[in-house]
């Protein structure tokens, strides 16, 4: 057995029944956030008590209907309407000590005119508090919209006519994609809401069908009026590529045998607790959210000393990506916001024990809505495990035979998500020494065209006449950081060795260079690998003994920026992936690195527009935005599916601890510490 789930169990404080202790081990897990939290009475979602939640749990199944219910009441409510998304409308963190009134934030698109409105419910009183219909914008697309795309455009005689002239008969072989259109200010899109469909043939039910793509047909179709705008078709544009690419077992032949079992067994429970949504484990503590658009979110992430809790985060969660594809000549409007154009967190996986976790683990259910409003639980969404990470620290006493080893452990928050071709996984580790981790890990199949043939300066052939196209996977880290208290600056800290001269003769210095970035418009930064450039967030009140500002450390990695041109349509859009790093003075309403919008929107919106005013970004309150993520040139092996690829960012603790934290792990066992 690869381990065993925790079943649900009761959350202390929240519901009558037995305490943690029921599970026979330190472990409690409340499986779904807020299950138990309300007595539940048939048809009770009219009103709702909201004074047991925490302020920051997400909302629950009965507060979503709640929700759902109030906004059907209203007389602005249409039978066109559609919900995007029904969630917690965070309170400040000013109040999210006190006794809030939870609200919901509902985003409705107008099916009939295809607007976006924007819904404020109190569920106190579970009534709509605020009703906006918004100005030139586009929330991202409803699954029932990209379903009537697809519908619609299976049906058009002249797609069904360029099918056959490629050699297609059967629509129902026909793998249809459709996918955001993007703005590139083309006269007659302005203002509609459009999809474009690419397509794929598939020899048979359960055929990859990226390994058939048909080039040069392209459906441009308006979402609202149900119309087809434009058919691209250029039978000319390349031959469909034949071979099959499949990675299931009649696809491989034969798995190998002979891997031996790897199990992975902690026979007195793992060390975490769960309560809710609060996570502790070792000096850890945190809470954690699953969000339609930032999907998982850490919030009030702390680290307990014994005597008081230090805060480091107050919430961090991924604030936007874009995967932009370079290939020119196919599909120049392939470039993919996943977080405001698809809302990853609306396709999170469902976790499975011994496949996609192995070892003790807890899961949290998620909850999200469709488009009619009914909330949908996607179970085993968040998976909290406990890992062996290797040495922590080790020495071995040449002169005394002293040996000493420590084994480093981490605390594993991590979902999976599927956006089309490719599937991302975020793990955010929290380590015994201070260091907090967030890692991607991007898997999948990729996108792909038919190959123009030859060596091609824009993608790999993968397989005879099948290009991968170059792309990258921008992704946008919003970091509300507290470290030791809301009064922060960031310092920018490269190395370098020193010039030979009179106070270094033999040339061998090396010094660092710390710049303060004191204002919003000096802290769009790249990262430099040449110069070990990291970025140190300090508190501007409290000091370590030798009187220095305590701090975090962001180290980043140092692969490209955006590399679309500084003037393209793309780079208007995807404005927060200029830089790697920016720093913005907190406010509650800049949370999207693309702004709210982003499905459609012209460009300027998000970052550029948050650091227009140039506030003072020194002693206050402030939002780290860190960018990052591979740029992607496919290689052989990363087809039919992708080996997982890794990235992301590390937060280390700098002079934040007096010495090394982790002093006092004990051995692993008594042979450990020979001498
Ligand atoms: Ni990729």
């Amino acid at each position: 057995m690869a381990g065993r789930k925790w079943e649900r169990g009761p959350s202390p404080g929240r519901s009558a029944g037995p305490s943690e202790t029921g599970f026979g081990g330190p472990v409690s897990v409340l499986r779904g956030f807020g299950v138990a939290r309300y007595a539940r009475v048939v048809g009770m979602v009219d009103a709702v008590a909201t004074g047991l939640a925490h302020p920051l749990d997400p909302l629950d199944e009965i507060e979503i209907r709640a929700a759902v219910a109030a906004v059907k009441r209203d007389a602005r409510f249409r039978g066109s309407h559609r919900f995007f998304s029904v969630t917690l409308l965070e309170p400040d963190k000013d109040l999210v000590g006190g006794d809030v009134d939870r609200q919901a934030e509902v985003i409705l698109v107008d099916r009939g005119d295809g607007a976006t409105e924007e819904v404020t419910v109190s569920l106190a009183g579970a009534e709509v508090v605020g009703w906006v219909k918004l100005a030139d914008c586009h929330a991202a697309y409803l699954l029932g919209e990209y379903m009537r795309a697809v519908e619609v455009v299976k049906k058009d005689e002249r797609w069904l006519a360029a099918l056959r002239a490629r050699g297609i008969d059967d629509i129902e072989r026909v793998q249809h994609d459709p996918w955001p259109a993007g703005n590139f200010g083309v006269a007659g899109e302005q203002g509609r809401r459009l999809v474009r469909i690419v397509c794929y043939v598939r020899h048979h039910k359960t055929d990859n069908g990226y390994a058939h793509p048909i080039e040069g047909l392209v459906a441009t179709f308006d979402v609202t009026t149900g119309e087809i705008l434009e058919i691209l078709d250029d039978p000319e544009a390349a031959a469909i590529p034949s071979e099959c690419a499949n990675y299931d077992e009649a696809g491989v032949g034969a798995w190998r045998t002979s891997l031996k079992p790897l199990d992975i067994v902690q026979p007195d429970a793992p060390g975490f607790v769960v309560e809710g949504s609060a996570i502790r484990w070792e000096n850890w503590r945190l809470r954690v959210s699953m969000h339609p658009l930032d999907a998982l979110v850490l919030h009030d992430v702390g680290w307990d000393d014994g005597e008081r809790l230090r805060p480091i985060l107050h919430r961090a969660s991924l604030a936007e990506m874009v995967v932009p594809y370079g290939d020119p000549r196919f599909r120049y409007w392939q470039a993919y916001f996943d977080t405001g154009e698809f809302l990853v967190g609306k396709w999170v996986n469902s976790l499975e024990l011994g496949c996609d976790c192995l070892g003790e683990i807890a899961y949290l259910d998620a909850t999200v809505t469709d488009d009619t409003g009914q909330p949908r639980t996607i179970p085993n969404a968040i998976c909290i495990h406990e890992e062996d990470f290797g040495i922590l620290w080790k020495h071995t006493d040449i002169f005394n035979g002293s040996a000493q080893s420590r084994r480093q452990r981490r605390l594993v928050v991590s979902y999976f998500t599927t956006v089309g071709n490719y599937d991302y996984g975020f793990y955010w580790y929290f380590y015994l020494d201070g260091t907090i981790e967030c890692e991607v890990k991007l898997t999948g199949v990729l996108f792909t065209s038919a190959h123009p043939g030859g060596d091609h300066p824009h993608s790999t052939e993968v397989a005879p006449g099948l290009a991968a196209p170059v792309h990258q996977h921008l992704f946008s880290a919003r970091l509300d950081m507290t470290v030791d208290g809301p009064a922060n600056a960031v310092e920018e800290v490269d190395v370098s060795g020193a010039p030979i001269g009179p106070e270094n003769p033999y040339g061998n210095a090396m010094v660092q260079t710390v710049t303060r970035l004191t204002r919003e418009s000096q802290a769009g930064r790249r990262a430099d690998g040449s110069r070990g450039r990291t970025w140190r967030v300090v508190s501007t009140e409290r000091h370590n003994r030798f009187g220095h500002p305590t701090a975090y450390t962001l180290y980043p990695e140092s692969a490209p920026a955006l590399l679309a041109d500084p003037a393209s349509p793309l780079a208007a859009r995807a404005g927060f992936a200029a830089n790697h790093l920016w720093v913005t003075k907190y406010d509650p309403a800049h949370r999207y690195s693309a702004g709210d919008f982003v499905n459609q929107h012209p460009g300027g919106a998000g970052i550029p527009a948050f650091i227009a005013a140039d506030q003072d970004i020194d002693g206050t309150d402030l939002v780290v935005w860190h960018t990052f993520g591979p740029t992607h040139f496919p290689r052989l092996e990363d087809w039919p599916v992708m080996p997982v690829a890794h990235c992301g960012f590390v937060l280390k603790p700098t002079g934040f601890f007096d010495r090394n934290p982790t002093l006092d792990v004990p051995p692993p066992a008594p042979h450990c510490t020979p001498g």
